[in-house]
């Protein structure tokens, strides 16, 4: 087990929790191949879930016209009034771990101001995932900020260091003794990423952020998913430490880390610029990992890598309704690679599809979770599987069309339907292993 230098062990790490937390993990299945403890969850993220979130930068993108976004996020799945209900399907299920992020757009939305009444909110959804024996692991920032945090220029300008410091210590302040885990961003290595992929998310971005821009009275719109790679990564990997130790210095007393997109990079043809992808888009952040308490592995498919660029699917393999290869193995080489990379815990924070057919989802979670306990017997220490997504929600620039959730939801009337892969992966939770 990567238990060595830097690292905490199992003991040190559950006896860092509070008492309810480590309840929380005594609980869980402790009689399948799995180790006794091991997270089996899935995740949601607030701007993608709950709801008109008004007051952040990414409700302003997604309301101008014309804009890149497919559609805008709306009610969402309206988890911000129905989070009881949905943590309890969850629970019911057989899980004992729920993922979620809390929106910085609703705990500070002006300047200073902090809600005290959005913080109570997250106090109860936190109370909820305890009165369900699941232990929460929240994420600070997923994607989205405060809308006057991009009129200042988001991500690239370096005042973002202190205000996302600031932002992190009053949550932890309110929040931290019943925070489970918490991680500090998610996918904060997107913009580098972005530069390799065979395909463009972000074509007509600078003429969007100039008309966000207008629209909020700024001379300036800076938003995650469209930031300046290099200006970003200046910044956050500060914010990161920063918070770490704000979140750190109580109350409560939680492992904290970063979550990353990572690909299976495999190198295609004999210049491929795999090495230096990896160097480029997890160098950095897995350093910063590596000085958190765990990495927190995002995994959604392979990405065979040319020159300087990934080359896209290879014809004959099937395809998600992500455009990405049909590749459950990725997730093992991953945690494969990873674990030559940093010497402290992984969870598998993310790994999921985007399919209009459930039973592919089934077939890609089998032999994902294969390759986690391939891994496990080869004395990795992963300690977790968070499934992404708890159910179909807003694909951020793609809308509401691709599905990755385990538990559909009716765009009308928000009603929850279980998929058949709720409970496949509901039940390998309970049983604590395949
Ligand atoms: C993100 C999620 C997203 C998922 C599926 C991850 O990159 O963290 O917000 O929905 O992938 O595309």
């Amino acid at each position: 087990m990567n238990e060595a230098k830097g690292s905490l062990t199992r003991r040190e790490f559950v006896g860092g929790m509070s008492t309810a937390l480590a309840g929380a993990l005594v609980v869980s299945g402790s009689d399948g191949p799995f180790p006794r403890g091991f997270l089996w969850g899935a995740a949601t993220a607030a701007h993608q879930v709950e709801g008109n979130n008004l007051n952040s930068d990414e409700w302003v993108l997604e309301h101008l016209k014309p804009s890149i976004f497919a559609e805008p996020s709306g009610d969402a799945c309206d988890h911000y009034h129905r989070y009881a209900d949905d943590i309890a399907l969850l629970a019911g299920l057989g899980f004992n771990t729920y993922r979620f992020s809390i929106e910085w757009a609703r705990i500070e939305p002006e300047q200073g101001f902090f809600s005290r009444a959005e913080l109570e909110h997250y106090r109860r959804m936190l109370a909820a995932c305890h009165e369900h024996k699941l232990t929460p692991m929240v994420t600070f920032s997923h994607f989205t900020a405060p809308r006057w945090f991009a009129a200042l220029g988001g991500w690239e300008n370096p005042a973002s260091v202190d205000l996302f410091a600031r932002y992190a210590e009053r949550a932890a302040r309110h929040l931290g003794d019943q925070i489970g885990l918490a991680t500090t961003f998610n996918e904060p290595n997107l913009p580098r990423l972005l530069g390799w992929l065979s395909f463009d998310i972000s074509g007509g971005a600078a003429a969007l952020l100039q008309q966000a821009a207008r629209a909020v009275g700024s001379d300036r719109f800076g938003f995650f998913l469209f930031a300046d790679a290099e200006k970003a990564l200046a910044n956050m990997i500060p914010a990161h430490e920063r918070a770490l130790a704000a979140m750190k210095s109580g109350p409560g007393s939680f492992p904290v880390g970063v979550s990353l997109a990572m690909a299976d990079e495999q190198a295609a043809g004999p210049d491929s610029g795999r090495d230096e992808k990896r160097r480029s888009v997890y160098g950095a952040w897995l350093e910063a990992a590596g000085k958190s308490d765990f990495l927190g592995v995002q995994v959604y498919t392979r990405a065979r890598v040319g020159k300087g660029k990934d080359l896209g699917p290879e014809s004959g393999v099937e395809l998600t309704q992500m455009g990405y290869e049909f590749w459950p193995e990725a997730l093992e080489a991953v945690l494969r690679y990873s674990a030559t990379q940093v010497r402290v815990p992984m969870y598998v924070t993310e790994n999921g599809i985007g399919t209009e057919d459930d039973t592919r989802r089934i077939e890609y979670i089998r032999r994902a979770i294969a390759g986690v306990q391939n891994c496990l017997k080869a004395g990795i220490d992963v300690r977790g599987y968070i499934h992404w997504s708890l159910m179909d929600n807003y694909e951020w620039v793609f809308g509401y069309r691709p599905k990755f959730g385990l538990v559909s939801v009716d765009r009308q009337t928000q009603q929850r339907t279980l998929k058949p892969s709720a409970r496949f992966l509901g039940d390998i939770a309970r049983r604590n292993g395949s």
